[in-house]
């Protein structure tokens, strides 16, 4: 069993086994085939794996509200790990999501030892003025502090009652000395992304939580949380019907009531009302229409006084290799290109990393590289190329042993180079706007 530790800085190699183990889906070419210009992370397998993004994709299509939620730890400089969720937040924003993000800043005093005030300052500095850079709007789009927001404090303790210890041991691998600050993060993250349903902020909607796949431990108990805070469940029953069942010992004729007519909106015909069961059989719906007759019901509990969570639909992306062969990450400057280097020190990185090349020239000719293998090629596909067949090109002629690691190297230096210095440009501009999108 590989277990995912959302506080260590492992790195994951075997993405499809992972997929496998925690029932996350592959993010297929069906899936954001018809998206509009559909970003490179989305069309070059960067994003990998999803739940529920079908749901996203139904609102998209009906033109309903959805919103894009995730959060920024405030933990070191950005590196270009850290810019891939932006990034795909932007894309979500250009095609009509509301965004919310949560600086996760009782997650980072919590877990990694920063005051609330460090941790508000690197927000700001680092991550939101170069959120901005890269493209952040101000319109429909809210950024937010974990410790200022009282909404997420509230859930994060009121949704609790529906989490026990042996839960949170069995995910988090919590124990005794685990301090209750940190015990207590993955509530708040919870919070976080349940809260953008609650009616202040628009109410009940489909919610994609884009991340690492780190992050999945937290989507698993979110998605939990919110189902046991429902007031109804759909489900096939033992003898293959479909039943919508009332879960509480309140207003149950009114929730029955309420469920017959929403069958009825969605034409179902075939209705047997069982109340002593507080169940409503649905013998014309099939296997299929369980998600959106479970969101059509979530609408309805508002007016009962539940909560109506629809549970968050996510993404998850691959992380990034690093130039130099391991993790990219803070804490090993070599390994990372931060979004503050200047393009002297990213040119020496590049020089310095480690390449699918082979070990002589000749031998290159002869055999090829191995483009799979290379740090550099990484960038290329991650980060410096848009389009495809440029990429295309670059891969074949690695392969085909046209191409040498020398001349591939300064063609990511140049391109490195000339985008750090316009976001550093940008960067600056950006400082002053950073309040505009806090909301407190
Ligand atoms: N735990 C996340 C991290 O370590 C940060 C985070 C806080 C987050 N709240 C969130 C991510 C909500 C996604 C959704 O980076
Ligand atoms: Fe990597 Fe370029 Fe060398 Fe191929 S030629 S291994 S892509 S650096």
């Amino acid at each position: 069993m590989v277990e995912i530790d959302p506080w260590s800085s492992t790195t994951y190699k075997n993405y499809a086994r992972l997929r496998d183990e925690f029932g996350i889906q592959e993010f297929t070419r069906q899936l954001w085939g018809d998206l509009p210009h559909p970003h490179r992370l989305l069309r070059r397998g960067v994003v990998f794996g999803h739940r529920d993004f079908g749901r996203i994709k139904r609102a998209i299509k009906n033109k309903q509200p959805w919103a894009i939620l995730t959060g920024l730890m405030p933990s070191g400089k950005m590196h270009l790990g850290h810019k891939m969720v932006i990034e795909e937040v932007i894309y979500y924003q250009s095609i009509g999501a509301e965004i919310f993000i949560a600086v996760a800043d009782i997650e980072a005093f919590a877990t990694r030892g920063f005051t609330l005030n460090e941790a508000e300052k690197l927000a700001k500095e680092e991550y939101i003025a170069n959120y901005i850079a890269l493209g952040l709007k101000p319109k429909n789009c809210q950024i937010y502090f974990q410790s200022k927001r009282k909404e997420v404090k509230d859930l994060a303790y009121l949704l609790g009652k529906k989490v026990n210890w042996s839960q949170m041991v069995a995910t988090y691998g919590f124990s005794g000395s685990t301090n209750m600050s940190h015990i207590f993060s993955p509530l708040i993250q919870t919070g976080d992304i349940l809260h953008v349903q609650l009616e202040k902020y628009g109410g009940v909607k489909p919610t994609l939580v884009p991340v690492g796949v780190d992050q999945d431990p937290h989507l698993r108990l979110c998605r939990d949380i919110a189902q046991a805070h429902r007031l109804y469940n759909v489900n096939l029953t033992r003898d293959g019907r479909i039943g919508v069942f009332v879960k509480v010992d309140r207003n149950v004729d009114d929730l029955l009531d309420a469920a017959e007519n929403v069958a009825e909106t969605m034409g179902f015909k075939e209705l047997e009302r069982i109340t002593e069961y507080k169940a409503l059989y649905i013998d014309d719906a099939k296997v299929d229409d369980i998600e959106k007759l479970d969101e059509s019901l979530a609408f309805r509990e508002t007016e009962f006084g539940g909560y109506g969570f629809i549970p968050p639909s996510s993404t998850y992306h691959r992380f990034m290799t690093g130039l130099t062969g391991e993790k990219m990450s803070s804490s090993k400057p070599e390994s990372a290109i931060f979004l503050s280097d200047s393009p002297e020190d990213a040119k020496k990185k590049i020089l310095n990393a480690k390449t699918g090349g082979r070990v002589t020239l000749e031998e290159q000719r002869k055999l090829g590289g191995e483009p799979d293998k290379c740090m550099v090629y990484e960038l290329f596909l991650y980060h410096l190329i848009e389009k495809d067949n440029e990429l295309e090109e670059i891969f074949n002629s690695c392969k085909n042993g046209e191409l040498m690691c020398g001349t591939c190297k300064k063609k990511a230096a140049s391109l490195i180079g000339e985008f750090l210095e316009d976001l550093r440009e940008k960067r600056e501009a950006a400082k002053d706007l950073v309040e505009e999108y806090i909301v407190d």
